[in-house]
């Protein structure tokens, strides 16, 4: 998804000797999500990449299903997630289905002794508090208050926190995450119409090349289980790569927000997108400016997808009760719209500092016992109030 770029040593032509100082030759390594058919990188490592010197018990990380169906509106306090020392074990799954998982997670410490590749799924990592960053083959990446880190599947990765204080909404895809189509040119530049540009992407910085020999323990997840993998070599032994299929992080702070005389529908706040799934920025921005206009959204009837919004900070216009980090999941079936009293109130406002991320999926999602768990039961007859 994102261009190309080139960070260390590559040779002059691909596929060709390419050697190191003692004479011997750098193993290549192409690196795709999408077979030979799409975006990839060229990774040059002192070592290949293959050689495992042992395996691990596997460990079932699979969420437990707690609700497959419903028809309800609901509200999830996902603050109410314990914090966790590890890495893997804070992430909890609350809604998943077939397409993406929604994980909630408080991570209090970096991964340091071992590495982590989630090789099932690309994980968009937005970052509500913490900061730190992110160290991958291909260099690091910073990050801090409203980034969204997006990893492609399969890359190796460690998590690097600055402070204890970490709260991250994470998606798992099992299809890549791309930029909308709607803002991509027939080549492939983010339009003039697009909220953001290539200027707003922040590609991997810093390559510092790991060529060292032990016991190096990657924490593989494959169909929610996770094997641990040991290699004889640092995974970021990389000399240089070059190509399009690499981690970068967008901040939701450079989204730049359209607005419009009379109330702008969803799609305008479109971030990325996925198989059967988008994701939406929601930043604050000026109201509409047509002297009748009703800033707060209408009462819609969201028939093929489910609604689900991460509150993250500001004030919001349509809804009482808002916590940060709160969830709330509109399914498709019924319709739901503004709280009452909140039509009447957004009239004459001239802004909003609201900002929230939203995940519209097309199919249905399950409800985890982790979401149960931290469950606003008052949510469903809030209208009613
Ligand atoms: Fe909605």
């Amino acid at each position: 998804m994102p261009h190309y770029h080139q960070l260390g040593q590559v040779p002059r032509k691909r596929h060709t000797q390419f050697r190191k100082a003692d004479g011997s030759l750098y193993a290549e390594e192409l690196f795709s999500t999408e077979g030979f058919s799409n975006d990839y990188t060229l990774l040059y490592h002192c070592h290949p990449p293959t050689q495992i010197i042992k395996t691990d018990d596997p460990v079932n990380m699979a969420p437990t299903i707690a609700e497959e169906k419903m028809l309800q509106h609901r509200c999830f306090e996902g603050f109410n997630i314990r914090p966790e020392k590890d890495f893997l074990q804070s992430r909890k799954a609350v809604l998943v289905n077939n397409d993406c998982h929604i994980v909630l997670a408080a991570p209090q410490k970096s991964m340091t002794d071992h590495f982590y590749k989630n090789a099932d799924a690309d994980e968009m990592i937005f970052v509500h508090e913490g900061s730190g960053k992110l160290l991958t083959p291909y260099g690091e990446i910073e990050f801090g208050y409203g980034d969204y880190v997006m990893i492609p599947r399969g890359t190796i990765y460690q998590i690097h926190f600055n402070d204890a204080k970490n709260r991250l909404f994470i998606v798992e895809s099992f299809s890549p995450i791309r930029y909308p189509k709607k803002y991509i040119s027939k080549y492939g530049q983010l339009l003039e119409h697009s909220p953001f540009c290539e200027r707003d992407i922040r590609r991997p910085k810093n390559l510092v090349t790991k060529d060292e020999a032990g016991d190096f323990l990657i924490k593989t997840k494959k169909r929610s289980v996770l094997y641990g993998l040991h290699y004889a070599h640092h995974p970021f032994d990389v000399v240089g790569w070059d190509g399009c299929c690499y981690p970068f992080a967008f901040s939701i702070h450079d989204f730049e927000p359209i607005t419009g005389r009379v109330h702008q529908p969803p799609p305008v706040h479109q971030t990325f997108e996925a198989n059967n799934f988008v994701v939406c920025s929601f930043v604050p921005r000026l109201y509409d400016y047509h002297p009748n206009a009703i800033p707060a959204p209408y009462n819609h009837s969201n028939i093929d997808s489910d609604e689900l919004l991460y509150y993250v900070d500001g004030d919001f216009m349509s809804r009482k009760n808002v916590t940060r980090g709160m969830i709330t999941l509109h399914p498709a079936g019924i319709p739901h719209g503004p709280h009452p009293g909140s039509v009447e109130k957004s009239i004459g406002a001239k802004e909003t500092k609201e900002l929230a991320v939203m995940v519209d999926t097309f199919h249905p999602l399950m409800l985890t016992e982790d979401a149960l768990n931290i469950e606003n039961e008052n949510y469903t007859m809030s209208w009613a109030e």
